[in-house]
């Protein structure tokens, strides 16, 4: 399976701090946001994956992430022109897919926590997987309703109502007919091609899985200079109580096996010296 990461858009809730630079390449706490939807795909299996950008941001991320061989992975980089909505993604992607599924994630969300639901969403996924997370703010999200069976039995987008507590994550599994239904798709209201409508879709035929994340996880979005000041003192309080960092991809290479040792310390060797590069070379001194 391939995952595509989407760090496109303009940031605008962030303005004047994305005036020149990416949303996705801000620091959450002592690295760039990007590294954390990265991470979870790395932690999930998936080492090919598509960065999404725009045609001036791309070339950052390009310089900053490589083609990913550094950590075992491979990269590849598409543009998205205009922030015309998430489901764009399948369009402008869909050259590089053959029959693939595909785990498409938001590059401003930051999960913690045991990724046991990703890995069983992609195990068990037959056509469409999405999860569902209690929020205090349902209505900034897109939202699924359940029925007393806990059968998922609607979708709506940021509803000005309250219908139900569940957001969905910006962490979805599409089979492979996502790309054509994808092209089927009408901008909404907002002129954009909304993910939430393709999730629809499956709903309709029946086929659309949704599976609940526990409290265990937090799950934490970081649209707004807030909520962006709430997840780096989140990742701060836990990485200076365990002293271990949360989304070192370095680390997470090694774990997951994808690099050897004598690979990852060339790569490290060439950090300038850092807090990070010390923390990555005790890594290296623990795998010995
Ligand atoms: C987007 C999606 C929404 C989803 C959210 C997750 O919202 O449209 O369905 O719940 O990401 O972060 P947006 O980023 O457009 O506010």
């Amino acid at each position: 399976m391939k995952g595509i990461v989407l760090a496109g858009g303009k940031g605008t809730r962030l303005y004047p701090s994305t005036n020149v630079i990416s949303k996705q390449l801000l620091p959450i706490f002592d690295k760039p946001m990007i590294y954390y939807p990265i991470s979870t795909l790395m932690l999930a299996g998936i080492r090919d994956m598509i960065i999404i950008s725009t045609p001036e941001d791309i070339h950052n991320y390009q310089k900053l992430l490589l083609d990913g061989s550094q950590w075992g992975l491979s990269f590849s980089y598409v543009t998205q022109p205009k922030p015309e909505g998430i489901a764009q993604a399948f369009i402008i992607t869909s050259h590089l897919f053959k029959n693939e599924s595909v785990c498409l994630i938001l590059g401003d969300n930051l999960f913690y926590g045991r990724l046991d639901f990703l890995k069983k969403g992609i195990a068990e996924n037959q056509s469409a997987t999405v999860f569902a997370y209690e929020v205090e703010n349902p209505e900034d999200y897109g939202v699924v309703v359940f029925d007393k069976q806990n059968k998922p039995i609607e979708i709506i987008e940021k509803p000005k109502n309250f219908v139900s507590k569940y957001a969905i994550p910006g962490l979805y599994i599409f089979d492979s007919s996502v790309f054509d239904f994808a092209l089927e798709l009408k901008p909404s209201a907002r002129g954009e091609l909304e993910i939430t409508d393709l999730q629809r879709k499956y709903l309709a035929m029946g086929e659309l899985n949704v599976i609940k994340i526990g409290r265990g996880i937090a799950w934490l979005d970081t649209g707004n200079p807030s909520s962006m000041l709430d997840a780096s003192m989140f990742i701060r309080a836990i990485e200076q109580r365990q002293g271990r960092k949360i989304a070192c991809l370095e680390e997470i290479a090694l774990i997951m096996g994808y690099v050897s040792i004598n690979e990852i310390s060339k790569w490290i060797e060439k950090m300038p010296s850092s807090n990070y590069k010390n923390y990555c070379l005790k890594i290296i001194e623990e795998f010995k």
